[in-house]
């Protein structure tokens, strides 16, 4: 396929379920932290390869709602790392254009880490080149059960009425009001589940699953694999034309 045609293509949203860096490091005889460093590199490169394969919406799952029943040395090493990433890349994801968002639970979250967060969305809130979407305490039947609670406040508001309610009210109130449902889910690692990643919004999405541990996944793979999806047929349930 020609480079144009494949931008052509492309998908508009592609989301990440970057999983295998614990498997990674293990192979190398390495503490599991080490395989989340070489994943954040990882993010760092598919990040940037985005402009140019034609995609404008990348969402990676970087720690989920469930993330917190590993060891306490490596959720606090997560922690860290995330803080890290924002320091340091904020800079670089300014200059190339990328707006980052995060979606997720931040009430648990500590308060250095949040306003990390909250300053790096406001810092890149006037980039539109790529729209990068962290999923940080993030889970989708969370996601969709704070939703409801907002919702319900609202009708006991008197603000809505329960009978304006339906699917376009409900996806108002969820992290991702403001982003396109994903086209594409990517799972590295060779497992084949979505692990409460965007339930809702991926209910027409394509799925790849591909056995490459995160920290091998390079910009060709991700080329190779958006290929791939430049060649399904994407019907949302009708029939071909
Ligand atoms: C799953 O692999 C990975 C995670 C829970 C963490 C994902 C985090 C990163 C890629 C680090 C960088 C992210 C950012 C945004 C800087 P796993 O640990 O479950 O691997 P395993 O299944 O092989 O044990």
């Amino acid at each position: 396929m020609a480079a144009d045609d494949q931008i052509a293509r492309a998908p508009h949203h592609v989301a990440c379920i970057m999983d295998g860096n614990g498997r990674w490091a293990a192979g190398r005889g390495r503490p599991r932290l080490f395989g989340h460093h070489a994943g954040a590199r990882r993010v760092k490169e598919i990040v940037r390869a985005c402009p140019d394969l034609g995609v404008r919406y990348l969402t990676i799952f970087a720690f989920s709602t469930e993330n917190w029943k590993r060891t306490q040395s490596e959720v606090s090493g997560l922690m860290k790392l995330f803080r890290r990433y924002i320091q340091r890349e904020a800079r670089d994801l300014l200059a190339e254009g990328v707006r980052v968002r995060f979606i997720g639970d931040r009430v648990r979250l500590d308060e250095k880490l949040v306003r990390l967060m909250d300053e790096l969305e406001l810092l890149t809130s006037r980039n539109d080149k790529v729209h990068l979407t962290i999923a940080l305490n993030y889970g989708g039947r969370d996601e969709i059960g704070r939703a409801t609670k907002r919702l319900a406040q609202e009708i006991a508001d008197g603000k809505l009425s329960a009978h304006e309610v339906d699917e376009t009210t409900l996806a108002r109130f969820l992290d991702t009001h403001v982003l396109p449902d994903p086209d594409l889910v990517i799972r590295t690692s060779g497992e084949a589940r979505i692990s409460n990643f965007l339930l809702w919004q991926s209910a027409y999405a394509e799925y790849e699953f591909i056995d490459t541990l995160w920290p091998d996944f390079t910009r060709e793979e991700f080329s190779k694999v958006l290929r791939a999806y430049g060649a399904r047929d994407r019907r949302f349930g009708a029939v071909p034309a």
